[in-house]
């Protein structure tokens, strides 16, 4: 992970809006991109429950939404103020990002159609980008030359990595089969596959995310989770 620190050499050749974000916090923080051009593949839905996963592991969250939709900050208005705390905090790309003080993590939310100046202004936010793909055959194709676009990215450069989810994946279809197979070929990392259930849709209707939720109700849910979470701690 890198570091936000000011003396670093990277930081001095950096742009400004990396710089400023840099000033705003001295200390060690991890920042994950959420992001897929294509609409309704779930990056809301992994967006606020990796934002849940932190605060419920007791780190200092904050959930950043740069969807004009402000669907993950839509969701922190209906979060019980018993649940662990996510913070979220102004963030327009044409200006820096200006976590708070004393943040270890950031999750930011995207927009579909996300690309060009606005894809690379993010990158030079975060250091990992989690890139959930449902199967099916458009999904595939979008994200595939998505994936070809971040690869080609100038600030990929410093190190930043990518990480793929296979989302709603039912494992006895032939999409999933076929996800599958295209993931095969890819050089990036699978870092978990999460089914289609309900949890996730009537969570997010309380404001809430498995993590949230009585263990026994998301056994089989939080077990899924395991893989992208090793990924996500290392
Ligand atoms: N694993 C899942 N199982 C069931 N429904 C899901 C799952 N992931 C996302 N959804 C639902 O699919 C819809 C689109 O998800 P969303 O996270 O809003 O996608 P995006 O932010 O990419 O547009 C939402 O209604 C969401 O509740
Ligand atoms: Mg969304």
């Amino acid at each position: 992970m890198r570091t936000w620190n000011t003396g670093a050499a990277w930081l001095r050749a950096a742009p400004a809006y990396r710089r400023a974000a840099a000033h705003a916090n001295l200390r060690r923080m991890k920042s994950f991109l959420v992001a897929n051009p294509k609409g309704g593949v779930g990056k809301s839905t992994l967006a606020t429950n990796l934002a849940g996963y932190f605060a419920k592991s007791g780190r200092r969250v904050m959930l950043g939404d740069i969807d004009r939709q402000q669907s993950s900050r839509e969701w922190l208005r209906i979060r019980p103020l018993a649940a662990p705390k996510i913070d979220t905090w102004d963030l327009d790309t044409d200006k820096p990002a200006r976590p708070p003080k004393g943040t270890t993590h950031v999750v930011l939310d995207t927009p579909a159609g996300l690309h060009g100046k606005r894809l690379h202004q993010v990158l030079g936010m975060v250091d990992r980008v989690i890139v959930p793909l449902q199967p099916s055959l458009f999904d595939i194709l979008a994200t595939r030359d998505f994936l070809a676009a971040l690869r080609g990215a100038k600030e990929m450069r410093n190190g930043i990595e990518i990480g793929i989810i296979g989302m709603r994946v039912d494992p006895r279809t032939r999409a999933a089969g076929e996800l599958h197979r295209f993931l095969d070929h890819e050089t990036l990392p699978v870092i978990g596959y999460l089914r289609d259930t309900q949890i996730y849709v009537q969570a997010a209707a309380h404001g809430l995310t498995l993590f949230d939720l009585p263990p026994s109700r998301a056994e089989k849910d939080l077990e899924q989770w395991q893989s992208l979470l090793a990924w996500i701690e290392r």
